[in-house]
């Protein structure tokens, strides 16, 4: 086992803007890439992650801790990061003492944000929280934006406006971003991980694979690089 287990948690004040599904993405590419226990915390009181495991169709080595409440969370990611590789949060879409202990604990905090300005609101919203929880808890916390549900087609005009709003506000975002596709939702209403789904079950598949390899890319080369420069500043 690595010694070093990144915690990845996404995060938005809002609700469908894609954390889930960006999750158990990032979670199946993961124990695909890594063939190592990933293990995704479901830290929302509606349980997304439920009904997959009871269709029992994940791969083993995909691990789900269903999470009670911000009295558990912290034990939580502490157990996970001892027995996995990378330990991945999957949060409610709002604001509490939960999602502040887990972004707490992040190497990496993902914000989800779809081509709107009301997203990119929201966005600001949990940039604003994990300043507060780097403050509160004397620890630099770093954070990327992911573009979800991108149309497939083109660059739409909100997605290139909203784009620049964050590269002149100096946001980070993340150099790989999920557009929409059929592959993402058929995860959930089968229960197989995106490596486990065929054609038969899905067109696309090919280009979602393609989406969740860069985001794996993306999320574990930042992490690395963050670490690298947290080393030699210490
Ligand atoms: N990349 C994507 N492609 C297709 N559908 C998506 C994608 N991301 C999210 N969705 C859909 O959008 C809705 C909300 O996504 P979800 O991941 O549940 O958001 P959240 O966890 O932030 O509430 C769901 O119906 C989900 O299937
Ligand atoms: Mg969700």
């Amino acid at each position: 086992m690595a010694a070093y287990t990144p915690v990845i948690a996404f995060v938005s004040p809002k609700g469908g803007v894609g954390k889930t599904t960006a999750s158990l993405t990032l979670a199946s590419e993961l124990v695909y890439q890594f063939d190592e226990t990933i293990t995704v915390i479901d830290a929302d009181p509606n349980y997304p992650f439920k009904r997959l495991m009871n269709l029992g169709r994940l791969p083993q080595k995909l691990n789900i801790v269903l999470d009670q409440s911000e009295e558990t969370i912290l034990d939580n990611i502490e157990k996970a990061r001892q027995n996995s590789r990378v330990v991945i949060i999957d949060l409610e879409g709002t604001k509490n003492m939960r999602v502040t202990y887990a972004v707490s604990k992040a190497d990496l905090v993902v914000i989800p944000v779809q081509g709107s300005i009301l997203d990119a609101n929201e966005a600001a919203e949990a940039i604003k929280l994990i300043k507060r929880t780097e403050k509160g808890f004397n620890r630099k916390i770093d954070y990327a934006i992911l573009f979800t549900r991108m149309p497939a087609a083109l660059v739409s005009r909100n997605f290139v406006d909203i784009a620049r709003q964050f590269s002149d506000a100096l946001i980070p975002v993340l150099g790989a971003n999920l557009v929409e596709r059929e592959a993402f939702k058929t995860m959930f209403s089968t229960g197989y991980a995106l490596h486990d789904l065929t054609d038969s079950q899905v067109s696309g598949l090919s280009k979602a694979k393609q989406d969740s390899y860069a985001l794996a890319e993306a999320v574990v080369d930042r992490i690395n690089e963050n670490r690298k420069k947290l080393m030699q500043a210490a």
